[in-house]
Order: C-alpha cells, then structure tokens, then sequence
C-alpha cells in the first residue's frame, strides 16, 4: 500500500479530473495498479469521481487517522516514521508494548480510531470514543538510566501545549504530573509505560490520549465535570491528522532536547510553562493527601511541596488546586 500517499498527492494537485494513464507514468506502474489504489482508497472511505474519459477527481476525505494523512503534517525523522493504525485496539499502549518487546525500533506509532481498554493513571480507564480523538503511543528507546526517565512524561504535555497554542492561540494550563487543561478542564494526559534492566531502559511507551473532537455527551459520566475536548473548548472541530502530525513534530523537538540538553533541562522547561512555584496544592495519593505550596519540580520530575516549612518530595498523586 506504498503508493496510496503517492496516488494522494497526484488526486490533491488540482480541483480536477487527473488521468489514470499521467499517475501510472509518474509512480511507474501499471494503468490496472492506478486502479487498484483507487479502489483501495474507496475502501478507505475516500469519495472519488471517476470518469472514462477524464480520470480520476478527490472529492472527500474521511477524517482518519491513516498513515499517509498524518505524514501530510508530520515534520519528523524518527517519531512516526513507522505509523500503525488499527481501527479498535484494547489499549494502543498494550500494542505498542508487546510491539516493542519483540524489538520494533524507537519512534514507531500505534494510533487507533478508538480502544475498548483505554488506559489512564493510577489504574483508570480512559474514554476512547470512535474517530474522535487522539489515542497514540510512541515507542522510545532512550539510553538513559531508569532513575532519569520520569521526566520523559513532560515532553508529551509541552508538545500538546505548543500544538493547541499554535492551532488555537491559547495558552493552556499544565498540571503535574502530565495533564494538559482548557479553561480548567482537561483535554489531555500521558500514560508513560517501562521496560527496564537494573542499569537500563529497555524502551518506553509514551501513549498519550487527546480529546480533539469528542462532545460534551460523549463524555463518560465518572468525568464529565472534568474534562473536555478541544472542540468543546473552542467551539470548532479540527482535522485529526494535522492535530497528530503537529503533536508529532513538536514531541520529537522536545524528545531530541531531552536527549541533548537532558532530563534537568526538560523539568525546567516544564516547571516555567506551568508555572508551578508558590501555588497552593492538594496532591492526592491512594489513601494519602498532601496540601501545601509547590516548591518547583526537581531534577527528576518528582514535585516538591513545601507543607509547614517542610519539603515533601512527591513521584506520584493527583494534583488539585
Ligand atoms: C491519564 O490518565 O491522564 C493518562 C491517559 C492516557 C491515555 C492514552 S490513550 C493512548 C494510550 N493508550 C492507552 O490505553 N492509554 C494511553
């Protein structure tokens, strides 16, 4: 299915009939192989006018996730080199796991049009449905020690910040540890899954759940009052694969920082954008609650709470203001 982008570009060169015998002569294959990719993108959902005489005309595009659609808006060299799209998965981050333990290569992309086992923090489930939002996971294979590797669930959450900044010209807000908000519901969250040895990461599965399209009433009940989707927020819907292809631009820039500048540099980063210092938090563990004021986030991503002239160092919990 090589050609399928390619056959794309050509159908995408003009508001026009293109001929079956000019796309066989450019790719270099047969009139009857011309045909077979037309049908395929048919099959895909794609909506074709197709004339003896003239050719072939686009005339719709379905909004999905395919490879071929995300590379249109991808400006990368290892993140989604490799896409594979499923339409129904249990987990894109159970997939990419057992992908990665078989040896797929770093930068390697699982994405579904929806996933019946979506997986959150702390063991919740995430809602997942069909065609409507985001659900990736992206094979890493840094060579770090386990001890540095937190901070990699940061880079997800500046990516989406800078994807809705550039699409929306809002800011949104970052909550510790990897939540993305809009007007204080969240619209994005990471669930960073390890394999590793005693001295070393084997790979990491950055699987990152965006709510891009979905509506108020698609929302499971138990989150209703907290989240949302970017279209809720804006009142506008948006193009799957150019808020994917962006989200994998700006996830390698910051994944190629991480590797060059460090894990410190990235909590920096992190703690600036969130602007974390000298808030007053509730951070919620199983059976546990810590109030107090955020100190900053140290080098390892974990969050310092100053609770009585106390600092608390804190991995894991849920953030509350
Ligand atoms: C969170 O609780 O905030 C993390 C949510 C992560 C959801 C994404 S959707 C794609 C990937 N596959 C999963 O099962 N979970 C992550």
């Amino acid at each position: 299915m090589d050609n399928i982008g390619e056959v794309l570009k050509f159908l995408r060169r003009k508001e026009d009939f293109v001929s079956g015998d000019y796309i066989s002569k450019k790719l270099d294959v047969s009139r009857t192989a011309v045909w077979k990719y037309i049908n395929h993108l048919e099959r895909y959902g794609y909506t074709i006018n197709k004339s003896k005489g003239k050719g072939y005309m686009l005339l719709k595009t379905p909004d999905r996730l395919y490879p071929w659609e995300v590379d249109r808006y991808r400006n990368t060299a290892i993140l989604g080199e490799r896409i594979i799209h499923q339409e129904n998965v249990d987990s894109t981050n159970i997939v990419a796991f057992k992908l990665a333990l078989a040896g797929e290569p770093e930068g390697t992309c699982v994405i579904a049009e929806s996933q019946n086992k979506g997986k959150g923090r702390l063991g919740r489930k995430w809602c997942s449905p069909v065609e409507k939002n985001i659900y990736l996971s992206v094979v890493a294979r840094p060579q770090v020690h386990p001890s540095v590797v937190y901070p990699i669930t940061f880079l997800s959450s500046l990516a989406v910040y800078d994807t809705i900044e550039t699409l929306t010209g809002e800011k949104p807000t970052l909550k510790w540890p990897n939540d993305v908000l809009m007007h204080g519901r969240k619209v994005c969250g990471t669930l960073l899954e390890l394999s590793t040895e005693a001295d070393m990461v084997r790979f990491v599965i950055i699987g990152i759940g965006f709510n891009v399209n979905m509506a108020a009433d698609e929302l499971d009940d138990e989150i209703r009052e907290k989240a949302s989707s970017l279209a809720m927020e804006t009142k506008k819907l948006y193009e799957r694969a150019l808020v994917c292809g962006m989200l994998l631009s700006n996830l390698e820039k910051y994944y190629l920082r991480f590797k060059q500048e460090g894990e410190r540099e990235i909590c920096r980063v992190w703690e600036e954008r969130a602007s974390i210092k000298g808030k007053y938090m509730a951070i919620n563990q199983i059976g546990e609650s810590y109030k107090g004021i955020a100190e900053g986030i140290d080098n390892d991503g974990a969050i310092l709470l100053n609770i009585d002239g106390k600092i608390k160092k804190i991995i894991a919990g849920d953030v509350s203001f």
